[in-house]
């Protein structure tokens, strides 16, 4: 069968390959630990699904214009102006299926065959692949650990070119967690001033914050606003990945060949999500500081495990629900026998010998870590660190 050329870049997400391998496990009754999943482990607040109720019964059901209703279109904008500080129009707003959604269509609206897009690793699986997905080619900026993962700014100066689209900022980032402080986002702004490239903030996860203070790159170059491209949802922030409801926010002629893009390909996103997500975006923000505040002391809990245990160092993370653990440490030691050298062989010894579902780091640009979900209930963590521990003492 001739399939197109394009997918040969393309890799099946692990994450979604590891949560499967995980639940068919647990399907067949064995007790697998998984820490591999990207969802809050939070119910929906009732609030919102009321008013999926609510559209449903009132025969809400029907298509929708593309772009989104525009009271979520104007929801959207007040609460860009009140978390962000940033003034759109409803029609520089398009609501998509998911924040995936967002991030693809933008791939498909802005990228010809040899452009390229700067994304800095380690990095969300999908960013590469949605770029191959368009034709263009991903570049690779790395980061440090010891630099908090923020970029060193003449690693991007080295690595922009004339083609060069757009650059992507994930802060909080997943797999790392990292918040991006004042001086990295400056650094970052300074570097891509003088180049005309696209600046694509990926804030799903800027809800889950335990630290003060979180800024975006328009807070300290509010001069590069016109060439902002928001992307967010409420997919982690309101504990819906399966509503699939995002939006993104930008220039009106992308935001315009965005609606293109998504008018031939899925046209609206579900009615009746749009109206549960009307309710999220409008309603009171404890529910949304509940879950960060237990996502907080789990994080706390957790990371303090890890770092427990010989041979594994986790850093901080300032916010989303990642422990990016460094276990470089236990490569060399041997596993019945056979020395351990990499994360994509850990993570699989871990799920078959010791059921625990943890993602190797290798896929998100970060050979030598393995990343875990703390958004899980605490017992599930706990049981994973005596697991995680019993595979320490197992390697020799
Ligand atoms: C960094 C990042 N961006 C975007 C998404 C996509 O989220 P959604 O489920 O809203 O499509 C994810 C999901 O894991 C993510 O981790």
């Amino acid at each position: 069968m001739k399939l197109a050329r394009r997918l040969q870049a393309i890799k099946p997400s692990p994450t979604l390959a590891l949560n499967s391998r995980a639940k068919a496990l647990a399907a067949q009754g064995v007790d697998v630990v998984v820490l591999a999943a990207g969802e809050p482990d939070f119910d929906t607040p009732d609030y919102v699904k009321q008013a999926a109720v609510d559209a449903i019964r009132a025969g809400f059901t029907k298509y929708t214009a593309t772009n989104g209703i525009p009271e979520l279109r104007e929801a959207v904008c007040r609460k860009l102006e009140r978390d962000n500080g940033l003034r759109f129009t409803p029609e520089q707003v398009l609501v998509t299926s998911g924040g995936k959604q967002a991030l693809y269509n933008f791939c498909q609206a802005v990228l010809d065959e040899g452009d390229e897009v700067l994304i800095f690793a380690p990095y969300w699986v999908s960013y590469p692949d949605m770029v191959h997905l368009a034709g263009a080619t991903p570049v690779i900026v790395p980061t440090r650990e010891e630099d908090g993962f923020a970029p060193d700014p003449d690693a991007i100066r080295r690595a922009l070119t004339p083609r060069t689209r757009a650059v992507i900022i994930n802060s909080p980032g997943n797999p790392t967690g990292a918040v991006y402080s004042r001086a990295a986002l400056q650094g970052i702004a300074d570097v891509l001033r003088p180049h005309d490239c696209f600046i694509v903030t990926d804030d799903i996860y800027e809800k889950l914050l335990y630290t003060d203070e979180r800024l975006g790159i328009s807070d300290v170059a509010p001069d590069l606003v016109p060439r902002l491209v928001v992307i967010n949802a409420l997919s982690k922030s309101h504990a819906m990945t399966g509503w699939r409801m995002g939006y993104v926010a930008g220039p009106r002629p992308l935001i315009a060949a965005m609606q293109l893009v998504q008018d031939q390909s899925t046209s609206n996103a579900s009615s009746i999500g749009q109206k549960a997500a009307l309710a999220a975006l409008n309603g009171p923000p404890d529910t949304v500081t509940a879950m960060a505040k237990e996502y907080h002391a789990r994080r706390d809990f957790f990371v303090a495990g890890l770092n427990a245990l010989d041979g594994i160092k986790c850093r901080l993370p300032e916010g989303a629900f990642y422990a990016l653990a460094d276990v470089r440490g236990l490569y060399g030691r041997s596993f019945k026998g056979k020395p351990v050298t990499g994360s994509m062989q850990l993570s699989e010894i871990l799920l078959d010998e010791f059921r625990v579902a943890a993602v190797p780091g290798d896929p998100f640009g970060a050979e030598g870590y393995i990343r875990m979900s703390f958004a899980t209930s605490r017992a599930v963590l706990e049981k994973g660190l005596v697991r995680l521990g019993e595979l320490v003492k197992a390697l020799t």
